[in-house]
């Protein structure tokens, strides 16, 4: 896999970064959806680059074959679950979804800084909609069958106001509830406009209870165990607001937590783009493990942390476990280090697993 890599840094990456960061990112959308495509290229990638833990690793209910996800923003309508799973991911969160399709911030919204190995982008939850990416997911698995748990990320609508911004949330879990093998919801990136102000106690409280009370209303007709509720979270609040956050995820039988969405601030010295979030390399990194650490360290880790922020090494992903985090996503180390860093990451923690059981 050292050769992939190799082969990605030195040659894929200098023709896909003399593109615009928007038309990579399109290029490689395609080319997951056309590898999703063919099952047989599927299985012969999944054969060379899955890695399984001794024993599947148990959170929130469900299993996972390793401790290495695709971070919610890349995949952003379902469409290339099936190729992320090929590529030796242990699940993929897709998404942000919201209630009706919208075309996102305008152009350009994506940038790249390669000597912060970072990207700033203020796409705007640009996506085709929650009933679209319904249909999509139940097309590319008619049996309901697959091999790695797909998390549906669900948020608002730009043009919803805060006061309504619970209706989004539970029309994308309704919408989607027969997909998600669990929910995220996103109340922390910083391009919608007000959405991180539904962090704070005047919104939180009441949102996450709608749709915890959805939740148990779904199972009990089903007949079948609640969904598993993540919140994903900013990097930016202070201790009493991730306090705040902590009570209520507690008090409302919450999951887990994804720590952390990407950041407002920018490294020292950095004359880039201001508006929208930073991502990817040792400033996200630095800024995602504190909060990691003070959660778990807050909650005696009695809550699950998925670790996101800058992982884009086996020992940055080990940074993360070590901080408390159950488990790791990615995306922007994804962009810079190419299509073999999650074996490289799974087959790190697989070694070291027994340390973070
Ligand atoms: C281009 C881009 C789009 C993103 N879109 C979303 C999104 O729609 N929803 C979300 O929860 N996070 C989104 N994220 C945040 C990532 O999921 C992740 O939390 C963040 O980038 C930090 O991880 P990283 O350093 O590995 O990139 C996006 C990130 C990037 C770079």
């Amino acid at each position: 896999m050292i050769l992939m890599g190799v082969l990605y840094e030195n040659i894929i990456r200098s023709f896909l970064f003399k593109m615009s960061p928007e038309q990579a990112h399109e290029r490689g959308r395609h080319a997951l959806m056309t590898l999703g495509a063919v099952p047989l290229a599927c299985r012969f990638l999944q054969t060379l680059l899955q890695v399984k833990e001794d024993k599947p690793v148990q959170l929130f209910g469900l299993e996972f074959k390793n401790r290495v996800g695709l971070a919610a923003g890349m995949d952003k309508d379902g469409e290339f679950t099936r190729a992320v799973e090929a590529l030796g991911f242990g699940h993929s969160e897709v998404g942000t979804v919201t209630p009706e399709g919208q075309p996102g911030n305008p152009t350009p919204r994506l940038f790249r800084y390669p000597e912060g190995e970072g990207l700033v982008n203020r796409m705007g939850f640009n996506n085709k909609g929650a009933a679209a990416m319904q249909a999509r997911l139940a097309k590319h698995y008619p049996k309901g069958k697959r091999g790695m748990p797909v998390g549906v990320n669900i948020g608002k609508a730009k043009v919803t106001p805060l006061e309504h911004a619970v209706e989004d949330y539970l029309t994308g879990f309704r919408v989607l509830a027969d997909q998600a093998d669990y929910f995220t919801v996103n109340i922390s990136s910083p391009n919608t406009e007000g959405l991180r102000d539904l962090q704070g106690a005047q919104y939180l409280r009441d949102l996450l209870t709608a749709l915890q009370a959805e939740n148990a209303k779904l199972a009990r007709k089903l007949g079948r165990e609640k969904h598993p509720m993540l919140l994903k979270i900013a990097p930016d609040l202070s201790y009493r607001e991730i306090d705040g956050i902590l009570e209520v995820l507690l008090e409302l039988g919450f999951d887990g937590v994804i720590a952390t969405n990407t950041t407002i601030a920018r490294p020292p010295n950095f004359t880039g783009e201001t508006s929208g979030g930073w991502s990817g390399g040792p400033f996200m990194r630095e800024r995602s493990n504190a909060v990691i650490n003070y959660i778990y360290r807050a909650t005696n880790g009695a809550l699950p942390i998925v670790g996101v922020g800058g992982v884009d090494s086996p020992e940055s992903a080990g940074e993360k476990m070590d901080a408390g985090a159950s488990m790791v996503q990615l995306y922007t180390g994804w962009v810079y280090r190419g299509p073999s860093l999650a074996r490289d990451i799974a087959k790190a923690l697989k070694a070291h697993g027994e340390n973070w059981v």
